[in-house]
């Protein structure tokens, strides 16, 4: 088995403050990073994390250092990809030694875990809250999806494309994902897309393509179907997932939700 745990929308602030006055994004971090490393011999073949965006909520240096801060303490080599909240230059500057950081451009990678590759898109349009990936980013799709011949692929962004339900969220989706969905279905290979931002646990299909959202670790969105509704966040537990690619019966990822912290058990169903 070979896989990796996906961790998005941490919305790290300054320490000792609260994200929007009552989140406490940085003790949710910590939750996370615990319950991964204590959880991990209990799983199989995931040797690395990857940070689906928002990984602070106003992307200065003082809430990048203080993310890291908490990470260091991750037992796992991670990747990351910057989301609505974050700010590319003060984020690249604080990841500068990371192998995958771009030096200039959209931060963007792709990273082979043998039964398929994990291709990361930077969809942040700084200034605005909704996706779009840059032309740049389409190329670097393009060239990458052609490379990979029908390897299967993993496409990892963090604004989703398909809409969830919730208008305040999906008015802020992948704007230009279409596009993106389009080369997806006309890859040869399996594919999945995965995503964050909407802070909730969601699975849709669109075409022949799975797609993903993953819960936050630290607040969730509220489920609100209502027109009109401003979003609104909710202290539900946060979470972590585990992608493993399983062989039997048939070849393809899985994706586990495991909430963080400490809970009663485990117990044997019978002694
Ligand atoms: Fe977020
Ligand atoms: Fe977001």
């Amino acid at each position: 088995m070979t896989g990796f745990i996906q961790i998005t929308d941490t919305h790290i602030v300054s320490p000792g403050a609260l994200a929007y006055g009552r989140s406490d994004t940085a003790e949710a971090l910590r939750r996370a990073v615990e319950t991964i490393n204590a959880k991990r011999p209990l799983w199989d073949g995931i040797d690395c994390a990857i940070v689906t965006g928002d990984l602070t909520d106003h992307g200065t240096p003082e809430e990048y250092a203080h993310f890291l801060s908490i990470m260091k303490d991750l037992t796992l080599p991670w990747l990351a990809i910057p989301g609505n909240h974050d700010q590319r230059g003060p984020m690249r500057e604080a990841l500068a030694e990371a192998s995958w950081m771009p030096r200039k451009g959209p931060i963007q990678w792709v990273r082979d875990f043998g039964p398929f590759s994990v291709i990361g898109l930077d969809t942040l349009l700084e200034g605005a809250h909704h996706g779009m990936l840059c032309d740049e980013g389409m190329a670097f799709l393009d060239t990458t999806l052609s490379a990979l011949g029908d390897h299967p692929v993993i496409l990892v962004t963090h604004h989703p494309f398909m809409h969830v339900g919730i208008p305040a969220m999906d008015a802020d989706n992948l704007r230009n994902g279409a596009a993106v969905i389009a080369r997806l279905e006309a890859h040869p290979g399996p594919v999945r897309m995965v995503s964050g931002h909407v802070h909730r646990a969601v699975t849709g299909q669109l075409g022949r393509v799975t797609c993903q959202v993953s819960p936050a670790t630290c607040h969730a969105v509220l489920t609100d179907h209502r027109a009109g509704q401003p979003p609104e966040l909710v202290l539900e537990p946060g979470a972590v997932t585990i992608h493993s690619w399983i062989d039997q019966p048939g070849a393809g990822l899985v994706s586990d939700v495991i909430p963080t912290g400490v809970f009663p058990g485990p117990w044997l169903f019978e002694d």
